[in-house]
């Protein structure tokens, strides 16, 4: 069986091998910190041995729940933000067909999301939407009082309640939430939702491989226990026993930083299938959340090509010259599709007649990377041999434990996230909340 599988050899004509190679002891440090737990955030390590732990009564209770909703429901909406909806958009993007919404017929609910902004015109146009539809909601929220999501539970909840009535609304929600604390978990209880536990080590951006991502990617139509498969090859193959040079995580970890030091102070996470958009989106809040601190780290960007060379490709075949790109490079697509030939030939592109459309995408591919190499953009290749729920898992796990190391190699705590509360405070403080008197006084004073 194949696996996604890391080359960073294209880096080594901007940084030495040497110096990569020479990271080998931290790795082993960092990796020694994640899996002893002496690390910084070491009480949120929860989603370091998960894959492996899901047993079967877990599997067996998320199915069936998911059963539920697929059975009741045309519509489900995921109401979360951040690491709460992040990871289920990027798996059921990137396995779904591409216009599943217009499709005719559809064999799973369609799933949408909400609470993940405070657009007022997206929020209006949802619940028009869900007028008259059977819908289900799955309420994700770690602490239970995230304002986006708590706002559009709110909405929603009435919604369903007015259309479906209580008693049937309730078997139609379900809270993933913390275990004992939170709005969330109350509420639950006293309306007797079915609910999962996000276990309190586990971060909401390393949990899509808990109910959180488990739950919806289910309730999507999806192989869960695939997407969990394919994570625990990449617990093994990442592990603290796996040497250096042969630990993607390590060696991810390792040219990346050492990229940083060059120069490089922005990796940009490209693709070259629209499905996996989610993917890059997911990526940049683990990567964002985890390592921008203390004034360090790398800022992660995305792009999505062919689309992107058309606008962001100038900057970065030209722009300033602080940028490295992670190629995540499908090798087999999931269909065929060929391209005919014309007789008048009036677009001149008969020279492809006969070839698949992924050659034509493969030779851009190709054409980029060493375009980019020549225009000094060092390129690290993720190969993922098929887009499907294994490799996701794969993939996801691969990039969680890279991003553990890394944290440790830049020297921060890639599990706290104390920057995302400055916002809120002053948010609160406008809104004049209840508790917020002298910063409301404060904010005012300065506008
Ligand atoms: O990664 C994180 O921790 C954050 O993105 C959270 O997931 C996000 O803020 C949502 O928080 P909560 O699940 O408590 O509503």
């Amino acid at each position: 069986m194949q696996n996604i599988k890391l080359s960073i050899d294209k880096a080594f004509g901007f940084v030495s091998e040497q110096k990569v190679a020479g990271y080998k002891e931290q790795v082993a440090l960092a990796s020694a910190a994640l899996h002893n737990g002496t690390g910084k955030g070491s009480d949120f390590l929860g989603w370091l041995n998960l894959p492996s732990s899901i047993d079967e009564e877990q599997f067996t209770e998320i199915e069936t729940s998911a059963q539920v909703l697929r059975e009741n429901c045309e519509v489900v909406v995921v109401i979360g933000i951040g690491g709460s909806y992040l990871g289920t958009k990027a798996v059921v993007d990137a396995l779904s067909n591409s216009f599943e919404w217009l499709q005719a017929t559809h064999t799973s609910p369609v799933i949408v999301y909400a609470g993940q902004n405070i657009g007022e015109d997206y929020l209006y146009e949802l619940q028009e939407l869900l007028k008259n539809k059977k819908f289900g909601i799955i309420i994700i929220s770690k602490s239970g009082t995230t304002t986006e999501p708590a706002l559009a539970f709110r909405l929603l909840k009435t919604q369903l309640e007015e259309q479906q009535g209580k008693e049937t609304a309730q078997k139609l929600i379900v809270a993933i939430t913390d275990k004992s604390r939170g709005a969330l978990r109350t509420l639950s209880t006293q309306e007797g939702y079915k609910t999962f536990v996000i276990e309190d080590n586990i971060g909401g951006r390393y949990s899509v491989l808990s109910p959180v991502g488990l739950l919806p990617i289910a309730v999507a139509g999806f192989d869960i226990r695939r997407l969990v498969a394919g994570a625990v090859k990449m617990e093994t193959d990442c592990g603290p026993e796996i040497a250096f040079e042969n630990n993607p995580a390590a060696q991810y970890a390792a040219v990346r930083n050492e990229l940083h030091k060059s120069g490089k102070a922005i990796e940009i996470l490209v693709n070259f299938h629209p499905k996996m958009h989610y993917v890059g989106e997911w990526w940049k809040q683990l990567y964002g959340e985890s390592e921008g601190k203390e004034n360090k780290g790398i800022f992660p960007a995305s792009v999505d090509f062919t689309t992107d060379l058309h606008s962001m490709g100038q900057w970065i075949q030209e722009g300033e010259r602080i940028i490295f790109e992670t190629v995540l490079s499908i090798k087999e697509t999931n269909y065929t599709k060929i391209f005919p030939e014309t007789e008048d030939n009036l677009d001149g592109l008969n020279f492809l007649a006969g070839k698949r459309v992924d050659e034509v995408n493969k030779m851009a591919e190709l054409g980029t990377m060493i375009a980019h190499i020549d225009g000094g953009v060092p390129n690290l290749k993720i190969e993922i041999p098929k887009l499907n729920e294994y490799y996701l898992g794969e993939l996801m796990y691969f990039f969680e434990k890279a991003c553990g190391i890394s944290g440790y190699l830049l020297g921060v705590n890639p599990f706290d996230q104390p920057g995302v509360e400055a916002y809120k405070k002053n948010m609160f403080a406008l809104l004049e909340k209840p508790g917020f008197e002298a910063e409301t006084k404060a904010i005012k004073a300065r506008i």
